[in-house]
């Protein structure tokens, strides 16, 4: 089963309301949020505030994707405002054993997510932790970039262990999704696709995440 996780950073901020439930009318299994600080990347969105905005018009569960330098200190503020998954980066935790489990206590889903210069060995002794890897396609920080091809063999990589170890976690794809790889992102053992400007630059979500989860042969 493929699950469709639509960024909201490409959507019409002017109508935000209409547009989270265009695509969760349209299919959408999750919401993804990207969270940026500023700090570790070039760019910053929006915080708790929202996401609690967010969680009284829709349904959909909500992955809040932290792409900030302090997780620890801000993870309680998520899981409050309605988060039910919340994704840290490996490049900024140094205990993630301990964050995963404080995640976890609070009754959320936890995820990791690493950065396309960050190798799989980086994750490999905490997979167990983690209910999804999410592996960066793009340098996180913007959306509407170009796919980053050399992401099909971490995610091959991460596809092996997943199944030598008879793992469970969902793996994840973010940055540059679009109708063209999202055939080949399955193939290689994806089954959550993020995407933000194929979805929400178009105008009938409902047959672009369709389109997403069961692509064209
Ligand atoms: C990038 C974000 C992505 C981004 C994806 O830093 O983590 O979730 O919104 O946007 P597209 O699908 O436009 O590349
Ligand atoms: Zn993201």
């Amino acid at each position: 089963m493929i699950k469709i996780a639509p960024s909201i950073l490409a959507c019409d901020f002017t109508k935000l309301e209409h547009e989270i439930q265009d695509v969760e009318r349209g299919g959408a299994d999750l919401l993804h949020l990207d969270i940026m600080d500023g700090h570790f990347v070039p760019n910053i969105t929006f915080g708790p505030i929202i996401v609690k905005a967010i969680r009284k018009l829709t349904e959909l569960p909500l992955d809040a994707h932290l792409m900030i330098s302090d997780p620890e200190k801000y993870v309680g503020r998520f899981i409050e405002s309605g988060a039910n998954k919340v994704t840290f980066h490996i490049e900024v935790e140094e205990n993630p054993t301990e964050l995963a489990s404080r995640i976890r206590n609070h009754g959320c889903k936890v995820g990791i997510s690493l950065n396309p210069e960050t190798p799989i060995g980086k994750l490999e002794s905490f997979l167990t932790l983690f209910d999804s890897v999410l592996v960066m396609s793009v340098h996180p920080g913007f959306g509407g970039q170009q796919f980053k091809p050399d992401s099909y063999e971490k995610i091959l990589a991460l596809k092996k262990i997943k199944k030598d170890g008879n793992l469970h976690f969902d793996i994840e794809v973010d940055g540059g999704v679009n109708l063209e790889n999202s055939n080949q992102l399955i193939k290689c053992g994806v089954n959550t696709l993020i995407a933000g400007t194929t979805i929400f630059h178009s105008k009938n979500r409902e047959i672009v995440i369709n389109s997403l989860r069961k692509p064209y042969e």
